[in-house]
């Protein structure tokens, strides 16, 4: 995206000229609903409260066409590198495809594995059956099981299976776990694309450790409490962990983008394989739809527009995701990661500086909650930010509350307060909205919503140039905390190159008894 295209400065002068504009007339342009609602098997998707008129849409249109979106998205599915950095295709749809070879590759060895725990042919290291399953893992390996499990436990069945997640390293989050299970009848599993993740092997390392001491604990064929999955199996070997619980996953496979392959393993556990495929099945409708829709019909390409249109023409830097419902409660952490750390970037997929506004700081909460804790900024606060609303559709009459809830928050944002009464509550409106509604919360709808936002973010990585597979960025906090640590071990604390904030605050952090 050249920002001294004319393209680009065209878009710029729509959007001053957008400023002249109000939803609620544009509301009622002729064919509005019929061009921004879309009904997608099990979402439902009403674009029609955002800030943007036919006109400039259609230059958004033209925007993705000239950053070459249609091919790109092909070079995603057909499985060509995307991702220069590590020289790798993205693999995400391809093992939610029944028809690819890694569809089965992919799902078969951890079924195997799930269904041995789940049907008692396989025990725990004390010979016990599982009752809870406990996922060590960070970012990418926690995020996605931790939202799908929450999302659809619900269908768990009589053989209940709790999840647990252990993601950092507090030892008071350890210490809570541990009153929470039963060691003997817990199945840990270590979850690390990498397998070098200093949180997450701390935490399997303390737990081997810790299974180790029980004098029961007689691992061997058949018993066995801990599995991994990764796609460094090699590396598995360093907490003797058998090769045969071992889920491997492809390094094709983003971190950010893996909740459909092994990484998927505690929401298998609690949900069982075939619910788990329905869960792919939703996805997969989602990726067919993304492949072949035209850009101006086609959901995640114009969630992806939208958030450009605000991000870099009206310039609003933060997007707000706010589901109604509780199960979807870590909605809004999964896709922080999923915009932060795939479009946070400040260099082209070549390697040059990029001239414009990437990823919007992305935050939400539940819908309900929010509303009584930070929605007044939204209403009277002087800036603005893109919100997309999310509801599941349920006959139920709490369910109805939350959802007419919803909905009177996105026209209030809307339409404002004007009256010459008790001005101070008066709010200016003209504040846009999304409103995502599913006809249900299973396995096929969620998967259908997880992929859309997958999509849109790889979209945004298109038109912006940036890559959304690598995350460059997050290594050198990494690399200061590795050299802290090999320093103080070598007692060579002084040789360190810290500023005085930080090096004040290391003698402060060490010094503390
Ligand atoms: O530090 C960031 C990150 O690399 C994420 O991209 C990833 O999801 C997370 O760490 C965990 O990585 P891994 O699955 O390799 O342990």
């Amino acid at each position: 995206m050249n920002p001294d295209s004319p393209r680009y400065l065209h878009l710029k002068k729509l959007a001053e000229r957008n400023a002249g504009h109000t939803i609620n007339a544009l509301l009622h342009s002729p064919d509005r609903l019929q061009s921004l609602v879309f009904s997608q098997r099990h979402l439902h998707l009403d674009l029609s409260k955002n800030l943007i008129d036919n006109e400039a849409l259609q230059a958004l249109v033209d925007l993705a066409e000239d950053a070459g979106l249609p091919d790109r998205i092909n070079d995603l599915f057909a499985g060509k590198v995307v991702n220069p950095s590590e020289q790798r295709a993205a693999l995400h749809v391809q093992i939610r495809d029944p028809k690819a070879p890694l569809y089965r590759a992919s799902l078969e060895p951890m079924t195997a594995l799930v269904s041995g725990y789940r049907e008692g042919a396989l025990k725990t290291a004390f010979g016990q059956h599982v009752t809870d399953v406990v996922n060590i893992g960070i970012g990418g390996s926690y995020l996605g099981p931790r939202l799908a499990v929450e999302a659809l436990t619900n269908l768990q069945t009589d053989n209940r299976i709790k999840n647990h997640f252990l993601a950092s390293v507090d030892r008071a989050a350890l210490q809570q776990l541990l009153q929470n299970i039963d060691l003997r009848h817990t199945l840990f599993c270590v979850s690390s694309k990498s397998f070098g993740t200093a949180e997450t092997l701390l935490n399997a390392r303390r737990i081997a450790e810790m299974l180790a001491r029980q004098p029961d604990h007689a691992p061997g064929p058949g018993r066995c409490s801990l599995v991994a999955v990764t796609a460094a199996h090699e590396k598995a070997s360093v907490l003797d962990i058998p090769d045969s619980h071992v889920v491997r996953m492809d390094a094709a496979i983003g971190g950010r983008f893996s909740v459909w392959s092994g990484i998927g393993f505690p929401l298998m556990m609690a949900i069982g394989p075939d619910a788990f495929k329905q869960f792919l099945a939703g996805a997969h409708s989602m990726d067919a739809h993304f492949h072949s829709a035209p850009l101006a019909r086609n959901l995640p390409v114009l969630m992806a527009l939208l958030s450009i249109w605000y991000r870099n023409f009206i310039g609003w830097p933060a997007y707000a995701v706010i589901p109604y419902d509780a199960r979807l409660a870590q909605l809004p952490s999964w896709l922080q990661q999923l915009m932060m750390e795939s479009t946070g970037k400040q260099h082209s997929l070549q390697g040059t500086p990029v001239h414009h506004a990437t990823a919007a700081w992305v935050f939400g909460g539940h819908g309900q909650l929010s509303q009584h804790a930070f929605f007044q900024a939204f209403h009277q606060g002087l800036d603005a930010l893109p919100i997309d609303f999310i509801g599941v559709l349920e006959d139920d009459e709490s369910q109805q509350f939350m959802l007419i809830n919803m909905l009177a928050q996105g026209a209030a944002l809307m339409q404002g307060r004007h009256s010459a009464e008790q001005t101070e509550r008066n709010t200016a409106g003209n504040k846009p909205s999304t409103t995502l509604l599913l006809d249900g919360l299973h396995p096929e709808s969620l998967g259908e919503l997880l992929a859309m936002y997958e999509h849109m973010v790889y979209c945004q990585s298109v038109i912006w140039e940036v890559n959304c597979f690598d995350q460059p960025g997050v290594e050198l906090g990494k690399h200061i905390a590795l050299s802290i640590q090999q320093r103080m071990r070598d007692g060579e604390l002084d040789a360190l190159d810290l500023d005085p904030s930080t090096r004040a605050l290391l003698e402060k952090v060490l010094k503390h008894d």
